[in-house]
């Protein structure tokens, strides 16, 4: 898996790490990881159950057990296409208390590494270039102002169809930052060699052209 290529995209909820790993992974022809989802669909799951998302030993003990398949951009978790489910902030929030444990990281990280596969991967999460990846080829921490990422997200949201109030929206994201960079599991971190980018201010195709250049400088092309 060494010569595998690697790029990792971390950062805080809402950035556009998903966005952007998608338009570079089709650039490339690569492979996605979104690492969030893992989580969103592990918190999920233990809700269902009625888990207490405090017990990180039995939230852990579930994720052999669930039945996830990824077809065409959508999840499955058993019989029940759960993508607009994890694209909920309330599944958002049951990730992140889900994550904090070292045992529920654990339990995701063979299924997150299985993800690198040929020609390529591009990884999106928080802690891709830190502790999955960290050999990775290339390394971005990506970030844009917090207003700009709550208005993002709602008016995402608001675009599948999901209703969302922007005030408790961006109450609910703060709170969910604040967890992610404070728990000392892999809290939401740029790797020391990581290339910060702010996209507060660019569009998608510019933040995309500039992350092929940086994998041009790193990894050429092969000649046409
Ligand atoms: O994966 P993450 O939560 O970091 O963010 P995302 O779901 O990729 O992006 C959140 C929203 O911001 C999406 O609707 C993107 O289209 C939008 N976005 C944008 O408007 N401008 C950018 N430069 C990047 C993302
Ligand atoms: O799209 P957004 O950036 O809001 O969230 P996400 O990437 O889907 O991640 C949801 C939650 O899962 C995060 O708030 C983290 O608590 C957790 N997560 C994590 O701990 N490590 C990762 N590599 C990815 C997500």
């Amino acid at each position: 898996a060494q010569d595998i290529p690697v790029i990792t995209i971390d950062g805080p909820t809402a950035s556009g790490k998903g966005t952007l790993a998608h338009e570079v992974a089709d650039a490339l022809g690569y492979q996605v990881l979104d690492s969030g989802a893992l989580y969103r669909v592990t918190g999920l799951a233990a809700t269902r159950a009625g888990l207490d998302l405090s017990d990180g030993e039995a939230v852990a003990a579930l994720v052999p057990s669930l039945q996830l398949r990824f077809v065409a951009g959508e999840i499955w978790l058993g019989e029940e296409e759960v993508s607009a489910a994890l694209r909920e902030e309330a599944t958002g929030l049951m990730a992140s208390q889900v994550a904090v444990h070292p045992p529920v990281r654990e339990a995701l990280t063979a299924l997150q590494h299985s993800f690198r596969r040929l020609p390529g991967l591009v990884a999106d999460g928080r802690d891709m270039g830190t502790a999955l990846f960290p050999q990775a080829d290339l390394k971005v921490f990506l970030t844009a102002s917090a207003s700009t990422r709550a208005d993002r997200r709602h008016k995402q949201l608001i675009s599948k169809g999901i209703s969302a109030n922007i005030e408790s929206l961006r109450a609910d994201l703060e709170a969910r930052d604040a967890r992610d960079q404070n728990r000392s599991s892999s809290p939401t971190r740029a790797a020391a060699d990581a290339l910060l980018l702010d996209n507060s201010a660019q569009t998608i195709e510019q933040s995309r052209d500039l992350v092929l250049t940086w994998w041009q400088e790193r990894r050429p092309f092969p000649a046409a």
